[in-house]
């Protein structure tokens, strides 16, 4: 089979917006034969392919074949960037240096992944880079003061890097001009028997975090920090995904699965395993580590399988999974939570890594530093 030389990077147009915006897709390359397609439209993961133990190549990650898909109804964020707030904020609204702010809701009366129209939806620019041990792709966008009603400017620089060891960075930094929240995650979903498979439940997972943050009715967190010990939550040791996804217990319940943050044991430390998953019958893994001190582990509960998506697929409830590295949800609501107000001066910086198994001896096997 044809192993590429050297780790190398392409770029081609893959379409256009509805408002008439051309998106390029940039094609990552190692010489394990992984590839992974990065596209200008929400600074998405449009597509990961990667061999399993026997060499077959599939792609593991959902999406769609043309813009349109991403910009539909259908979407589930479907590999974005998420932003200027990953994950929930009550009521959009926060108290910020004695100022009530109220944000655009898009999920009741709450803000969902950024509002009306994060960044999963704006098209970002996009520049090709390799180092010695790397090849990736850095993709900038400008929010303006007041974009989704959030203060301040903010400049936000997203960098994919591949390696050799199989190994996807993604280094997320911002800056802005007046105090504002900022969460950044990627919303990718995987399912590592290969995207459009029935189910993730037969998948083995290990959270490496012995808390999560229990939500409410509308899927806001009480502010508490729960153990996992003796619930359905509970994977410190490896467990099928789906042996207690149905179980009677209300968090589960009112998710409908999985859909919480975890408190990661790693405490943004990039060097710890923060989560391991496994896929018995293809042999692949994916591990994850982060800088960042919590995960919404999801799977897919609202996926709804009546669309055609990438490759003619189509993707039932709970046929993937994500695991979106993130500050806690609710953040600015819950002084007790990790910080999460960016101000002048500072640097907002997060590093997630997503590493395939089974990764094979490789040539050059370092990352470069962000
Ligand atoms: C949320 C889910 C939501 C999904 C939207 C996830 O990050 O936690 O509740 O349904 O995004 O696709």
């Amino acid at each position: 089979m044809d192993q590429p030389a050297a780790l190398s990077v392409t770029r081609d147009m893959f379409g256009q917006t509805a408002a008439g915006q051309p998106v390029w897709r940039y094609r990552l390359h190692n010489r394990q034969r992984m590839s992974v397609d990065i596209i200008t439209y929400g600074a998405r993961i449009h597509a990961i392919r990667v061999p399993d133990m026997n060499g077959h190549v599939d792609d593991v990650t959902l999406g769609f074949d043309d813009i349109a898909g991403y910009e539909s109804a259908d979407d589930a964020y479907f590999g974005a960037v998420i932003g200027r707030y990953a994950n929930r904020l009550g009521g959009g609204r926060f108290c910020l240096d004695g100022q009530d702010i109220q944000v655009s809701t898009n999920e009741g009366d709450n803000t969902l992944h950024g509002g009306e129209t994060g960044f999963s939806a704006r098209v970002w620019a996009a520049e090709s880079f390799s180092t010695h041990s790397t090849v990736g792709v850095e993709l900038t966008y400008f929010s303006p003061d007041g974009e989704m009603e959030f203060p301040g400017n903010l400049a936000v620089t997203v960098r994919y890097a591949l390696d050799d060891a199989n190994r996807l960075r993604i280094h997320y930094s911002a800056v802005c001009d007046r105090a504002t929240p900022v969460n950044l995650t990627n919303h990718v979903y995987f399912n590592l028997a290969g995207a459009g498979m029935p189910s993730v439940l037969e998948h083995i997972a290990m959270i490496n975090a012995a808390g999560y943050t229990p939500v409410d009715a509308q899927m806001i967190p009480t502010g508490e920090i729960a153990d996992v010990a003796q619930t359905p939550l509970d994977f410190t040791r490896p467990g099928r995904i789906g042996a207690f996804i149905d179980a009677d217990h209300e968090q589960i319940a009112r998710a409908g699965g999985y859909d919480h943050n975890y408190v990661l044991a790693t405490e943004g430390d990039i060097s710890r395993l923060a989560v391991r998953v496994i896929e018995p019958e293809s042999g692949r893994g994916l591990e994850m580590f982060t800088t960042e001190p919590g995960v919404q582990f999801y799977t897919g509960n609202s996926l709804p399988g009546g669309f055609i998506a990438k490759d003619g697929k189509t993707y039932a409830p709970r046929s993937a999974f994500a695991l979106e590295a993130q500050h806690y949800p609710d953040s600015p609501n819950r002084p007790d939570f990790p910080n999460t107000i960016l101000r002048p001066g500072e640097k907002y910086s997060q590093s997630t890594v997503y590493r395939f198994l089974p990764d094979l001896p490789a040539a050059g096997t370092f990352l470069d530093g962000p």
